[in-house]
């Protein structure tokens, strides 16, 4: 058992409470690697942002969790070494059971998410209880989910948003105890969030996707006042990146993501955690597209994670500093 004070990290209580009184959101990155967790800490340092390091099941099977974790305490000595110590959380994203929950606690994380969003309500009110039972006594913080996004998240997919009933909200809080809650509005994972047809079509034929739904969450934070709210897939799904993919080899149909003007909006009210994952990705997979066409003798990996890297960390201090207002508030 390893307690994720030992390692430096924090859990997201405090982070929460300054984020709400404060108009601004954390940024919550998804990292499975080492180049990303270096864009993700160097940016944050830089841009003096505090910062949640998440770790969906995907990336606990792609990288192993014990090295994640490991990574992530590195990650705290690396932002002290970059000359500011910035508070990190480690966060489970999207946890399935009570059993990968507790083995996450038990080896350092500071966050879990229980995500019970699928099943019926008192199953999920039963489930994230008995995380929260758990966590808490080692100072843990728990998200919970109601209502479900639209798209692929992990193994499971759903045709249509749910959105969230704010009828349900103080009663799930209530009986869970739950530190914060994921809702759905309108957002949904991965870089094609909305079909065509959902969309209307600017000028130039770019894809203008439906609004968030503000009318949900206003009325959530009325059930709630000052409770933590999170969003998950929020990812913008730049287009200059989607371009860049497109010319380079690639071939990303229809993708669209949710407008930064609206992220910037939800960041001022109690929502207080934004998921961001695809953006990255994009960001990567178009910098490694380049280099190949740009340079097809290239073979050493640092050629291409290098610049890989360099455009992360342009995206995440963009981030920060122009979408969800942390920047300056480590
Ligand atoms: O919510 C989903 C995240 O973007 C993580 O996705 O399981 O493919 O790592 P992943
Ligand atoms: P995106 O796919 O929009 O980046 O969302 C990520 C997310 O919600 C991770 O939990
Ligand atoms: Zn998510």
């Amino acid at each position: 058992m390893v307690s994720y004070k030992d390692l430096g990290l924090v859990n997201t209580r405090e982070m929460f409470a300054k984020a709400i009184e404060g108009g601004y959101a954390i940024p919550a990155f998804n990292f499975n690697n080492m180049e990303q967790m270096q864009a993700i800490i160097s940016a944050c340092v830089e841009a003096s942002s505090p910062v949640i390091l998440q770790v969906s099941s995907g990336a606990r099977k792609y990288a192993n969790q014990t090295l994640l974790r490991y990574m992530a305490q590195g990650a705290v000595e690396y932002a002290k070494e970059l000359g500011k110590n910035i508070p990190i959380c480690l966060h489970l994203d999207h946890g399935n059971s009570f059993e990968l929950c507790k083995s996450c606690i038990d080896m350092g994380f500071s966050s879990v998410m229980i995500d019970g969003s699928h099943l019926p309500y008192e199953e999920n009110v039963a489930l994230t209880k008995q995380v929260v039972e758990y966590a808490h006594q080692f100072d843990v913080t728990v998200e919970g989910e109601l209502g479900v996004l639209a798209g692929v998240e992990d193994e499971v997919s759903a045709e249509h948003h749910t959105y969230t009933r704010p009828e349900e909200v103080v009663d799930f809080v209530s009986k869970t105890g739950v530190d914060s809650l994921a809702i759905s509005i309108g957002t949904s994972h991965g870089a094609n969030k909305f079909k065509p047809e959902q969309c209307t079509r600017n000028e130039e034929g770019i894809l203008l996707p439906p609004p968030l739904r503000f009318d949900i969450l206003a009325e959530i934070e009325k059930q709630l006042p000052g409770f933590p709210i999170v969003l998950h897939g929020s990812s913008s799904v730049p287009q200059e990146y989607v371009k860049i993919i497109n010319t380079h080899g690639g071939a990303l149909k229809d993708a669209v993501g949710i407008p930064e003007e609206q992220l910037r909006q939800a960041a001022k009210s109690a929502v207080c955690k934004i998921n961001i994952d695809s953006d990255g990705r994009l960001a990567m997979t178009a910098a490694v597209r380049k280099v190949f066409v740009e340079n097809p003798a290239e073979f050493d990996p640092r050629k291409y994670l290098g610049p890989a890297r360099d455009e992360l960390k342009k995206l995440y201090k963009h981030k920060c500093e122009n979408v969800l207002g942390s920047a300056g508030k480590a």
